[in-house]
């Protein structure tokens, strides 16, 4: 298959590397065109690049620091204009923060996710829903985690945060269903996935990469930690009018985690 998304239009957030380059590229190779951003435009626009070797003009690549809502409004309005509407949103743009346990934790460090993490969700989906609308059928992806579900000592805003994104995701479902949109929303939980974000581990096991990736692995019944293309693979899906009846739903990429 090579076009399960052929004619969908696209935006990614913090699509520089790790679980968002997957994404773009898995996305590009189903037809997808693509608006990639990150707040590091640079590797935005290597990563475009490469894709428009292999898919020419299918990438267009936008600085865009998800916590600001003027740049937002214009990310949007560009990315619209090159290409032509938008119908598919992912707010993939995350933030893991300090390990901190209560009595250490600060006020920057859950304003940091706070912003990053959880309000950009609403900035994207108010700024995207017009054209969403516009193009439908169309579906908003939210990346939450599966500390969105379950917590973890010294990760309260992660928890905190993530879990607001599984939620808000519920209520904007609902608003378009409500307002009868033909725009779906669900959120995706991955557990431990191998990216940068995963480099504290990485840092407590002295640069030591299969030590910590072994130790973060011990809690999944599948005994290994994911890779990104297991979450590109579900968000294809559910870019994709395969998943035209999944509204306001968690899509877990756990490994078995939470069966247990
Ligand atoms: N990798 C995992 O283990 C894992 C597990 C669960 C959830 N997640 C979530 O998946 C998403 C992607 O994470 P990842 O693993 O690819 O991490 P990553 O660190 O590799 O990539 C995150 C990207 O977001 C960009 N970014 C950071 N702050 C930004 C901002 N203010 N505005 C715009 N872009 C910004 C970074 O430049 C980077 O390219 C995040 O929301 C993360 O919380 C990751």
């Amino acid at each position: 298959m090579a076009d399960r998304l052929k004619g969908k239009t696209v935006l990614i957030t913090g699509a520089a590397g790790g679980l968002g380059e997957a994404m773009a590229q898995r996305m590009a190779g189903e037809g997808a065109r693509l608006a990639l951003t990150d707040i590091d435009g640079g590797r935005a626009e290597a990563l475009a690049a490469r894709i428009n070797a292999a898919h020419p003009g299918a990438a267009f690549a936008y600085a865009h620091d998800v916590a600001s809502e003027d740049q937002w409004a214009d990310v949007v309005a560009r990315a619209v204009a090159d290409l032509g509407g938008l119908s598919v949103l992912v707010n993939n743009a995350g933030v893991g923060g300090a390990l901190a346990m209560v009595e250490d934790d600060t006020a920057e460090n859950w304003q940091r996710q706070y912003e990053i993490n959880l309000r950009s969700v609403m900035f994207g989906a108010k700024h995207a829903m017009p054209h969403l609308r516009a193009a439908a059928p169309a579906s908003i992806i939210n990346i939450s985690s599966i500390a969105g579900l379950a917590a973890a000592p010294g990760m309260g805003a992660y928890n905190a945060t993530k879990a607001g994104v599984w939620m808000y995701t519920k209520t904007l479902a609902l608003e378009a269903a409500k307002a009868g949109w033909n725009v779906r929303c669900n959120s995706v939980h991955p557990v431990f996935i191998k990216t940068a974000i995963l480099d504290p581990f990485v840092a407590m096991a002295h640069g030591d990469e299969a030590k910590a990736h072994e130790r973060l692995s011990r809690g999944i019944p599948l005994k290994r930690i994911g890779e990104p293309d297991d979450v590109a693979w579900a968000v294809v899906y559910l870019a994709s009018d395969e998943s035209k009846f999944v509204t306001g739903s968690e899509f877990k990429i756990d490994g078995g985690m939470t069966a247990q």
